[in-house]
């Protein structure tokens, strides 16, 4: 052998024995052992790596965890806050009361938080991608653990926390730029304010929001099938605490927030060398905060995406400027008679000014809404048990998306009658079920003009049906959409079809001269034993009216 190749084989075997030192099995660090540059924690299925690294093309160096595979995808960083300025002599070490120490020269740079001293600690990482210490001597918890520490990255088994009760809160931060691991502008995070959600922030601001609770999954992202990942959420009374996704050895996923404010789930390729883009969030336009502004729309299947609700217009100067939402068309008439607009599947709207009540039922929700001249509108927040609980909204509606396959989530909107009247929202459907004999009439106050009242007072006035016919039951109740209705059976005498459609058509028809409805006369065709029943007040006054029915 000569002497140059001697020299190369020696250089193998000491550069070999000096990668080995550490690489070779060895996923912990004792008290009495130290991390220099260059030098790593091999997690023992060689998923994960530990050591110091220099993002992009920084000479800033941090202590990281990173894929073994993929060594520039980082999912955890130690000393956010606290680059290394200078890497000669820096190391890693585990102090011998379980506190890990990132130091230089003599001066800390860093150090973890452990919640109490150790007596035999120890360094680990875990095959999940958790840094663990833990106490040789007593390990039944870990002293310390990278997962309680996010920085960009959820990896499965790492919680993401909101615990307004005891004020732990555990969420991801994004990065300021691929080269710099500190903290950036975007917060990924669960909140509880209102219903559970989560949500990007922007700073302060919402960059997007998944929508509320509804006891089944976020509002505005409902399950799809088949469902792509597990995701665990622990709710104590109504109160997301937390969320984490269980580690699955056969599926390697990641979820992270970018520099750039998306959310971002990869799935590792089959063959465990790069990862491919599963989720992106937001997902398209209308996932923007507001998009449309107070009281407008979005829908990605439309141009523009825009919309008002029914009764707003566009408050904005051009077709194009939606920032300032709409605005109502007609004021609200609270003390003579508002009513409400069933919009289906949607995203419930921000609830910044809010106030729930998780017992009430739906009819006694719109009752609240109705005596409080600030309520916008009101909802069934849960969808559980077929719809339960009452939201109400003050103020402006914001941030209100279509969703496809959501159609159970039904918000009812306040606004005018009047613009309830324009819209035949059912009108020739309560007829239909009239017909079967079985009226409803839901008993909120209306203008005169409206056709919807016509057709009521045709109904327990006109020819059709004549007062005093035989009415076998009479009943109040309140509707799936929260309307109060009053339910007749009658024993005989339907209106004929074609008189109906009639009416429907022809709104500016001359009408007879209602009679006034005054006293019904029950009958009981079995018995025909006599019965006075008196109509609401509102009827008499000519001011009842049909409304919407549940169905469509
Ligand atoms: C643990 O040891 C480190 C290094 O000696 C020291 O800086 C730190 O204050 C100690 N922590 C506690 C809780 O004693
Ligand atoms: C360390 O823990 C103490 C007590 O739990 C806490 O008050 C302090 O804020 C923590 N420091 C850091 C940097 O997490
Ligand atoms: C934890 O303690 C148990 C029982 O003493 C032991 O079997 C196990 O190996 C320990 N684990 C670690 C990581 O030290
Ligand atoms: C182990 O540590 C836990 C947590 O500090 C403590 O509650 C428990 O008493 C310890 N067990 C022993 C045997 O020291
Ligand atoms: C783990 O992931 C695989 C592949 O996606 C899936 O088939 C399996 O059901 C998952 N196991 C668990 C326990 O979720
Ligand atoms: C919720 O509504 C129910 C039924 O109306 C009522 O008994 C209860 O006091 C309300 N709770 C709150 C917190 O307002
Ligand atoms: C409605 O809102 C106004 C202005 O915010 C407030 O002064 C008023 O007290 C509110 N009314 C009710 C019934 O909450």
């Amino acid at each position: 052998m000569s002497f140059p190749q001697f020299t190369l084989l020696l250089y193998t075997i000491i550069h070999a024995v000096t990668f080995l030192k550490f690489s070779l099995g060895a996923d912990t660090l004792f008290p009495d052992q130290k991390i220099v540059n260059g030098q790593t924690l091999i997690s023992q299925n060689q998923m994960f790596e530990m050591g110091f690294f220099y993002p992009g093309t920084s000479i800033k160096g941090f202590l990281g965890i990173w894929y073994k595979s993929t060594p520039d995808v980082v999912v955890w960083v130690a000393n956010r806050n606290n680059p290394i300025t200078d890497s000669q002599g820096v190391l890693l070490l585990i102090a011998r009361n379980g506190t890990l120490v990132i130091s230089r020269g003599g001066g800390i740079i860093w150090s973890s938080n452990s919640s109490w001293p150790a007596s035999s600690p120890i360094l680990q990482l875990l095959d999940t991608g958790n840094l663990v210490v833990v106490d040789k001597a007593n390990n039944t918890s870990y002293i310390w653990q990278s997962f309680d520490y996010p920085s960009d990255t959820r990896l499965p088994g790492m919680k993401m926390v909101d615990n307004p009760a005891t004020g732990e809160e555990k969420y991801l931060t994004s990065w300021r730029s691929p080269d710099d691991p500190s903290p950036g502008d975007f917060i990924y995070k669960i909140e509880n304010h209102g219903l559970a959600e989560v949500v990007i922030l922007r700073g302060e601001m919402k960059r997007y929001r998944t929508g509320p609770w509804n006891g089944i999954y976020m509002s505005g992202t409902p399950p799809r099938t088949p469902s792509f990942f597990k995701t665990n959420g622990v709710f104590k009374k109504d109160i997301l605490i937390s969320i984490l996704e269980p580690y699955n050895s056969s599926n390697i996923e990641r979820v992270t927030i970018d520099q750039s404010g998306f959310f971002q789930r990869y799935r590792m390729s089959e063959r465990g060398d790069k990862w491919n883009i599963v989720l992106t969030i937001p997902r398209d336009p209308c996932d923007y905060y507001a998009q449309c502004g107070p009281y407008g729309v979005c829908s990605i299947e439309r141009v523009p995406i825009c919309e008002c609700l029914k009764g707003f217009s566009p408050g904005g100067q051009g077709d194009w400027d939606w920032s300032g939402g709409c605005t109502r068309i007609r004021p609200l008439n609270c003390e003579n008679g508002d009513g409400f607009l069933e919009v289906k599947g949607v995203k419930f709207p921000d609830m910044l000014k809010f106030w729930l009540n998780t017992s009430m039922s739906l009819g006694e929700c719109r009752g609240e809404c109705l005596k409080n001249c600030n309520c916008t509108a009101y909802a069934n927040p849960y969808l559980t048990g077929g719809g339960s609980g009452c939201l109400m909204w003050f103020g402006d509606l914001i941030d209100i998306r279509e969703i496809h396959g959501v159609d159970r989530q039904i918000i009812y909107i306040r606004v005018p009658v009047s613009e309830l009247a324009n819209t035949d929202i059912s009108c020739l459907w309560s007829f239909l079920v009239l017909l079967d004999l079985l009226g409803y009439a839901c008993n909120y106050k209306t203008e005169e003009t409206s056709p919807l009242y016509i057709s009521a007072w045709l109904w327990v006035s006109s020819d059709l049906i004549e007062p005093g016919m035989a009415i076998m039951e009479r009943k109040q109740g309140y509707g799936a959409n929260g309307c109060m209705y009053e339910r007749y059976k009658f024993a005989e005498k339907r209106p004929v079809m074609s008189s109906v459609l009639f009416m429907l058509a022809n709104e500016e028809a001359i009408l007879p001269e209602p009679k006034e409805p005054g006293f019904f006369t029950e009958t009981s065709s079995s018995s025909n034993e006599e019965d006075h029943i008196s109509t609401s007040e509102e009827s008499k006054k000519g001011s009842m009216t049909i409304s919407d029915l549940e169905a469509r």
